[in-house]
């Protein structure tokens, strides 16, 4: 069972007051004497421990570096990242049927995905242990943060994808901003045991969510959003509803909430509902969470139009299924029509976002339907990725150019055709 509360007691290995703790045995270890992403005792997931948390009112200055009181430093390599919209959606709103709809679009970040949060972090944290070659496995949002990142720091980047699974978008910016690009013959899971064992060898510093420090980061999404739904409703919401592939964000916002809770900034009570959205054809999360399961078992095969959650072995799964259940959310999984329907219903809205991202919309609107989300919820889903990171997804859902002469009247005729 693991252990998610936050003791308050600076343990010897502290540095400045931040330590990483195994969820799973409670040993403790030193953050940045080396690279460490699991517990050396038993294998456990690590998380970042502080001798203090902040309140709402330590927070000042904008994006992820406002939220530097609940971080291990004050400033990192910034591209800047951070402050995303908190988009209103009226349409999507009314036609969902809840007391208010927000979607937070993270697709807004430097790179077009919330992964910008935890790389402004974990390559931070890299400089700190000295490293030069920063290394992730990807469905393409990692490894086109960690290429542009660690690019910025100077630093040499490796990125392992599963050939021929991740969309153009991704693979054209890791390639850009100078990544050495890995095309493994074998889906994302393949691809996160082979660069965790490089890491293990001292090959590589990894950066995927297994490293805790990333989570850091992401965890300011759930700073930001809860900060944003009080100041323009008075209240925090009741739900937030995320696509899950590793489950790392879902882990970062439930220690967000956690934080807020121990610092006595939030209720027990006004913690919102984690709910997690995956698709049908790579859901062990859903599996977990219905079956009650304390750790996912792993899908060997996995497949979905949503390459970004095209992953069978959710890594954070122990202290993601822990938040969901713990906030009274859930999880649910979405077929790919429905995904794209939701993608369609949010350009519509003027929110262009990736297939993955439009999951968590997908996710809300089954709820709803089935009634597991009441009327007079305050939902905010989480759009986790850019529309132009996969152009092929956006051209296939969207309207099919029609092709006219080239002539003023033959356009006409066509018009009113
Ligand atoms: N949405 C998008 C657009 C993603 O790229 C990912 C993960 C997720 C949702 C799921 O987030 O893993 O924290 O549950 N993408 C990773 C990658 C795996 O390699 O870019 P999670």
């Amino acid at each position: 069972m693991s252990d998610l509360s936050l003791a308050a007691a600076a343990p010897d290995c502290a540095d400045d007051g931040v330590w990483l703790a195994c969820i799973e045995c409670g040993e403790q270890l030193a953050p940045f004497d080396e690279p460490t992403y699991r517990c050396p005792d038993c294998g456990g997931l690590l998380e970042a421990r502080y001798e203090q948390y902040p309140t709402f009112e330590e927070f000042s200055g904008r994006g992820v570096w406002r939220y530097d009181a609940a971080l291990p430093f004050d400033h990192g390599v910034s591209l800047p990242e951070g402050d995303t919209p908190l988009h209103e959606v009226p349409r999507l709103e009314a036609d969902v049927g809840v007391r208010s709809l927000r979607v937070k679009h993270e697709g807004m970040n430097p790179t077009g995905s919330f992964k910008d949060r935890g790389m402004t972090v974990g390559v931070r944290v890299a400089e700190e242990l000295g490293v030069s070659r920063l290394a992730c496995a990807s469905t393409g949002n990692t490894s086109a943060a960690l290429a542009a990142y660690g690019g910025r720091a100077g630093l040499e980047t490796l990125v392992l994808l599963p050939a021929g699974k991740v969309a153009a978008g991704k693979v054209a910016q890791a390639a850009l901003h100078g990544a050495r690009i890995l095309e493994v013959d074998g889906n994302f899971d393949a691809c996160l045991d082979i660069v965790s064992e490089l890491a293990d060898r001292g090959e590589a510093y990894l950066l995927n969510s297994l490293n805790p420090f990333r989570l850091e980061g992401q965890k300011t999404i759930g700073f930001e959003i809860l900060e944003t739904f009080r100041d323009e409703y008075g209240r925090f919401p009741d739900r937030i509803v995320l696509p899950v592939g590793n489950a790392g964000n879902t882990a970062a916002l439930y220690k967000a909430f956690r934080e807020l809770v121990r610092a006595g900034a939030l209720a027990e009570d006004e913690v919102p509902m984690l709910t997690g959205v995956q698709a049908a054809g790579a859901a062990p999360m859903v599996e977990a969470i219905e079956e009650g399961y304390e750790d996912t078992e792993r899908w060997e095969d996995v497949e979905t139009r949503a390459t970004a959650i095209r992953i069978g072995n959710p890594v954070n799964a122990p202290k993601a299924l822990p938040g969901i259940r713990a906030t009274g959310g859930t999880a649910v999984a979405v077929a790919d029509d429905e995904i794209t329907d939701a993608q369609r219903a949010l350009a519509e809205e003027g929110v262009g976002v990736e297939p993955a991202s439009a999951a968590s919309v997908a996710g809300l609107r089954k709820l709803r339907e089935e009634g597991v989300v009441d009327d007079s919820e305050d939902v905010v889903c989480l759009t986790t990725g850019h529309l132009l990171k996969d152009p092929d997804a956006a051209a296939a859902a969207g309207a099919e150019p029609e092709p006219v002469a080239n002539d003023t009247e033959a356009i006409l005729d066509h018009l009113s055709d």
